[in-house]
């Protein structure tokens, strides 16, 4: 006797295993996110995200022209705002020669073909680290629209490729493209976190940028009003399907590792490029636990951001773009 079906035929050495892999990583599929701060010469590690940086604009430069020789095409740009610059209003957000704003023509500047991408949230910008307008202590939703879709113009006019909506407010994909088209923009393309799930795992972000929701009477502590509930995936599915009906050229699942079924699913039903966030938290794990000799780093590295290939994104924004360039 003898087994019908001996699969390790196929595992038998590296050539016939690289011959028959079904996934594979490549330069292409990484947004690289940068956190952007005042001043000159800054270089600040962020103490829950080992080997991860704020720079200011001119450190921003040199990692720009580093990126695209490494074939690194894509950033995603996240700004740490001056606590005195911090409202309720986020008029700082479309404020012309803002921190973003000059980040955007920085990037542009130094490497003009790289994509840039931008975080359009209130977060940095709020006193009270929510995504949108607090009113009587409720992250206002169509009002916050109304903000966003200025905030995303004023991006575009600085010089940014796709605006990245962060937020989960409802609607605001359309009110978005509606006020891009008003203003030409048509070709300004909409990344949408489409399916970003109020997760426990943005922590050391939120250090980075110093962004958390206060703790003060009357606000609510944390973001469960407008991000997802972990708990569910058909929610994943109608959120997804709104941002594509309201005009998103890309949707996004966030966090990674945990959501990746939902990446599946919606890899079965949406015709766009779904990408990937593999947030903060994620990536101190694996440094964390790396560091203590607990995990071969670049091992669990590479398996996690194939899984999430495997999953059905195309797009991966990690921290870790830098790390796993080098070793492809
Ligand atoms: C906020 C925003 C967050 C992240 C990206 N945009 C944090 C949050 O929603 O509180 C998290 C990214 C990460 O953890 O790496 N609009």
């Amino acid at each position: 006797m003898y087994p019908n079906q001996r699969f390790r035929r196929l595992r038998t050495n590296q050539a016939i295993r690289s011959l028959v892999r079904e996934t594979s990583l490549s330069p292409n599929d990484f947004i690289v996110p940068l956190f952007v701060v005042e001043g000159k010469n800054v270089k600040e590690e962020i103490a829950s995200m080992p080997n991860y940086f704020r720079l200011s604009l001119d450190h921003l430069t040199q990692e720009v022209k580093t990126l695209w020789q490494m074939g690194l095409k894509s950033v995603l740009l996240f700004v740490k705002v001056d606590e005195k610059l911090k409202d309720n209003a986020g008029a700082e957000a479309i404020n012309p020669n803002g921190l973003m704003q000059r980040a955007i023509d920085t990037v542009k500047q130094a490497v003009p073909e790289m994509l840039v991408m931008t975080d359009v949230a209130l977060d940095p910008y709020s006193v009270y680290g929510h995504d949108g307008i607090v009113q009587n202590g409720v992250i206002e939703n169509d009002t916050t629209n109304l903000f966003l879709a200025e905030m995303a113009v004023s991006h575009a006019k600085a010089g940014a490729d796709v605006v990245a909506p962060s937020d989960m407010m409802d609607g605001r994909i359309q009110v978005m493209r509606q006020r891009l088209e008003d203003e030409g923009f048509y070709h300004t393309g909409i990344m949408s976190y489409s399916a970003k799930y109020a997760s426990a795992f943005y922590g050391p972000f939120r250090d980075a940028l110093d962004s958390a929701p206060v703790d003060v009477k009357d606000i609510p502590k944390d973001k469960k009003t407008y991000q997802m509930d972990p708990a569910n995936r058909k929610e994943a599915i109608k959120e997804t399907l709104a941002d594509v009906q309201e005009g998103a050229d890309i949707v996004m699942v966030k966090p990674g590792l945990c959501y990746l079924d939902i990446v599946r699913d919606l890899a079965n039903q949406v015709q766009l490029p779904i990408a990937v966030y593999q947030v903060s938290g994620e990536y101190a794990m694996i440094k964390a636990a790396s560091e203590k000799g607990w995990l071969d780093h670049d091992a669990v590295m590479l398996e996690q951001l194939l899984a999430i290939k495997r999953a059905g994104a195309s797009l991966i924004a990690s921290y870790f773009a830098k790390d796993a360039v080098q070793l492809l």
